[in-house]
This record gives C-alpha cells, structure tokens and sequence, in this order.
C-alpha cells in the first residue's frame, strides 16, 4: 500500500479530496507530545473504508464557524473492512467489517470504564474527548478516505455479526457510528418512554434519528420542528407531526393545536449553535432551541441537547457568540427544574443494541434519513448539497462495496 486518499477542508464552503499516506499503527503527534504517550499503537487497526458518511458536525467546520485550520482532514462517521491489526490487538481480525464509534476511546481511563466514552482522558491533551477528522479533537486523521486508523481497536470497534448480512444492510449499519446513537441518546436521556409526548427541534438527519428513536422508545406522538420544508416531509414519511417555524406562530400554540397543550414530556436539541430565529427568513439567534425546549417542557423535564455548542465561534453574531457564549434563558429552565443532557453521545453505550435492532428488521434509520450513497470524489456536491439543506443523509462509498 502507497497512498490514502482523504476529504479535506480548504477554507469557508470548500473541501477536496486530496493524497496522504497510508495510515501507520502510530499515534497522532499532538496525542503523543500533549499527554507523553508512546507513538507506537500495537492496539490499533487499519480499515478499509466501506461507508463513511457527511455530517452537520462536519458542516459546522466547514462553514467556517469553527477554528479548524484549513487542511484539516475530515470524516468520523467510519464503518470498515479491517486489513490490518497490531500484535496487541486479540479479539477482531482481519476480514472483519466493524463499526467505528465517532468518539475515540482509550478503554482504560476513568472516564471509559465508567461508559463515558465522549469525554475520555487519554485521546486528546487540549481536553476529554477526541474524534475523528475534527478541529480540537486531538489531532486523529478523518474517516472521509479510503483508509484510516482506528486505536485500541478491541474496545472501540463492533464487529458485525454476519459479512454477507452486514453488507445487506450497509446503509442502516453505517448511521451506527453516530446519528442513531445520537439521536437515540438525544431522546434517552430526555426520558423518552412509552407514551411520551415528545418535541424535537431540527429536522436534520441527527433529528430525524433522534424522532425516529422516540418512536423506537414508544413515544405517543413525536413533533418535528424546522424550517425546511423538505426536511419536514422526511420527518412526516414516519409518522411524526411537524411545526414549521418559519410561520411565524408561536411554537407552543403549534404544539398545543397538534397535542391540546402546549407542553412535551420530553425535549431534544438536535440543531445547536447555528440555530436560526422564528418567522420567516429569521436570521442566527444561537439560543433559540435551548430556549425552545425550555419553553415547550413541561415541569420536571429532562432534555436532551445533542446539538453542538463550540466554545471558539469565528463567525458568531456578536463578541459573545465568538466565544461560544449564548443568550440562554436559564432562570425557565430553572423554574421548571429542568435538567440538561449535552456532549458528545457516547455511542459504545447504545450502538450494539440499535445494531440488533437493524438486523432483527425492527429499525429502518437508513430511509428515515433519506441515506443516499456517493462515491468519494463526489464528496464535495455532497458537502454542498447537504449544506444547501438536501433532505439527505450522504453516505460516501470510497471502495464501491455499497451494492
Ligand atoms: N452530540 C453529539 O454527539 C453529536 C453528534 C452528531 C451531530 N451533532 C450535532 O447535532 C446537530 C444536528 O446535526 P445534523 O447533522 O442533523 O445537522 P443539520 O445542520 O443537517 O440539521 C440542523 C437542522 O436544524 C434546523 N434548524 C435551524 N434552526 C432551527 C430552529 N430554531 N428550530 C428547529 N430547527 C432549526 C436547520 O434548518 C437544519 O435542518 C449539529 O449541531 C451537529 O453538530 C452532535
Ligand atoms: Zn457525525
Ligand atoms: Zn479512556
């Protein structure tokens, strides 16, 4: 093996494909420098890709509303062929197809063996938690390629049961490394349960997932809020009821219309700091949604905030935004004694059971999502299209494995 090829962002609204090497079962530098590690990874594996999909994370950088240098590799959202382990590696083996949890994970922190697999202390020396492809998350080269490295490959990677069936089901399996158990969390750890009421704000693929789970979890009836109209027939191809907020009514008079109240059991943040205000054309107001969901929970709620909020913001509306801090409204919350879920879903701690899920034929997260497959040099239209608000899921297929 020579070459890897890999997305990359190139400045505000640009990605390219672009040659580096192949992976080495070696450690990032910053990983070995920042937190004195050795750089050889006999733990590790390399992958060959077989779907890697686009996500509104990636977006988010390459929006430019991040600090992720230009350069930056891209891509944490890997499910792949193992070609290659080290001699310290002892349970999966080569041939194996796996999924790859975005959050990159030591397995031996405090932090891991509690399950707390987004905020583990041995992956990245600039704070808890690492992830592929990503700005501030320890420097580990991204997935959006045709290789790349997984470490401690025994506890990060789940190995599918079956090649044939794993293959069969590919575009259901691939949403496991982040979305579903996402979404899944985002509802979760809202205390969705048989019978919820339910609100979750964005129809993008993270909220689709998350609305999906709520179904998935018994919920009585799962409201959708966006303003794409696109997105909002996706979320209603299943059976959520939708608002949109581009209308200019007030949410909690949508939702009393659809349910005689005008408060949830349960609320999930699944747009982040990019949200937009209400009404028609309403321009970045990042607090919306968390206040939304204060707004719209009931008493005593629980609300889960998959959504991203950064702490370095180029391109936020004013001075505060910059530095990630935003106009929230915590004194409703607090009336309400509301509590908070955020961070990274710490996807080892759902992704076997959603897993068994697909294979029992008992979810279908692919078509709720719109999954549609590309190759990797049609990377940046997906980036594009997907920017310009694509009722989509972008699932690249760099090998051409995806029938
Ligand atoms: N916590 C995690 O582990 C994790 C994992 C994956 C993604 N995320 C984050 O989840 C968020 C959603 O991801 P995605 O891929 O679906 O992104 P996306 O950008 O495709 O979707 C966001 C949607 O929110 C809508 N929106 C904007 N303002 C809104 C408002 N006020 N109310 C309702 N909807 C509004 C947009 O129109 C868009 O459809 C992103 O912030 C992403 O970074 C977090
Ligand atoms: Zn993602
Ligand atoms: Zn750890």
């Amino acid at each position: 093996m020579t070459g890897n090829r890999v997305v990359v962002y190139k400045g505000p609204g640009e990605v390219a494909v672009e040659s580096i090497d192949y992976p080495k079962l070696e450690l990032p530098a910053d990983v070995v420098s920042g937190l004195g590690i050795k750089k050889k990874a006999p733990h590790a594996a390399i992958l060959k890709l077989v779907t890697t999909n686009i996500c509104g994370s990636d977006q988010h950088m390459v929006r430019g509303r991040t600090t992720a240098p230009v350069g930056q590799s891209l891509g944490h959202e890997i499910t792949g062929e193992i070609v290659e382990v080290g001699e310290d590696v002892l349970f999966v083996k080569e041939g194996d197809i796996c999924s790859v949890p975005f959050n990159i994970a030591c397995g031996r922190c405090r932090m891991c063996n509690e399950g707390k697999t987004g905020i583990c202390l041995n992956v990245n020396p600039a704070r808890a938690g690492a992830a592929y492809g990503y700005v501030d998350m320890g420097g580990w080269v991204g997935g959006q390629a045709e290789y790349v490295m997984v470490p401690y490959a025994d506890f990060n990677l789940l190995k599918f049961p079956d090649r044939d069936q794993a293959l069969a089901k590919i575009l259901d399996l691939t949403m496991l490394s982040d979305i579903f158990p996402t979404g899944y969390h985002g509802v979760f750890t809202a205390g969705v349960t048989s019978g919820s009421t339910v609100y979750v704000a964005g129809a993008g693929p993270v909220g689709l997932a998350a609305a999906y789970s709520a179904h998935l979890l018994g919920a009585s009836t799962v409201i959708v809020g966006d303003m794409n109209a696109d997105r909002l027939a996706q979320a209603a191809s299943f059976g959520c009821e939708t608002v949109d907020l581009s209308s200019g009514a007030s949410l909690p008079d949508m939702i009393e219309q659809i349910l005689g109240e005008p408060e949830v059991d349960a609320a999930c943040d699944a747009v982040g700091f990019e949200a937009r205000g209400h009404g028609h054309g309403a321009g970045e107001a990042p607090a919306t949604v968390l206040n939304d969901i204060m707004t719209v929970s009931r008493a005593g709620a629980a609300l889960g905030v998959p959504g991203l909020y950064v702490t370095g913001d180029p391109g936020g509306i004013d001075e505060n935004a910059k530095i990630g801090q935003i106009g929230v409204r915590l004194g409703l919350g607090w009336a309400k004694s509301h509590s908070f879920t955020t961070g990274q879903c710490p996807v080892k701690k759902y992704n076997r059971q959603l897993m068994n899920m697909i294979l029992s034929d008992k979810a279908h997260i692919a078509k709720a999502v719109g999954a549609t497959t590309i190759s990797l040099d049609e990377a940046p239209q997906g980036y594009q299209e997907f920017d310009q608000g694509a009722a989509k899921k972008y699932v690249i297929d760099p090998h051409g494995m995806v029938a």
